[in-house]
């Protein structure tokens, strides 16, 4: 073999090499999809059963059908998809601040869902929230 033809044949193999080292490289740090914010969604909650207690109470939360929801006053209550937009772990709701917080690595999400401290860089789904008396209705 003609030394020019064995460097443009190595060349070639190692610019494909490093071709696949680039591509599994990225697709390590794709943001996978967040689980549970696809399709519409449309649930009734009855406050009044235990399960569903602790949103009688400024500060409480729980998460269903995919869904963080949290008491933030009297009046409102937030509901965002629960999955963290970085890995997927479902996110915690911080009443002392009144945003969530992912416990694998730390991100931070405001009510509104909106990143407010990374790895995550997308924000969460946030669903309507209609409350009427011990009625509350999550819908998109
Ligand atoms: S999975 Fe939430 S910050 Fe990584």
């Amino acid at each position: 073999m003609e030394r020019s033809t064995f460097l443009k044949i190595m060349g070639t193999g190692a610019v494909l090499a490093c071709a696949g080292c680039g591509l599994v490289g990225c697709s390590g740090e794709d943001e996978p999809s967040p689980v549970g914010n696809a399709g519409p969604v449309d649930f009734t909650l009855d406050l009044t059963v235990a399960p569903n207690g602790p949103l009688n109470n400024v500060g409480g939360s729980l998460t269903t059908n995919g869904i963080i929801i949290a008491r933030l006053s009297t009046t409102e209550v937030v509901a965002l998809s629960q999955a963290c937009t970085h890995q997927g772990t479902t996110i915690q709701f911080r009443p002392s601040s009144g945003d969530f917080r992912c416990p694998n690595h730390g991100s931070q999400f405001s009510s509104t869902g909106t990143v407010t401290q990374g790895p995550a860089t997308r924000p969460l789904r946030r669903y309507n929230t209609e409350l009427t008396g011990t009625s509350l209705r999550v819908f998109s």
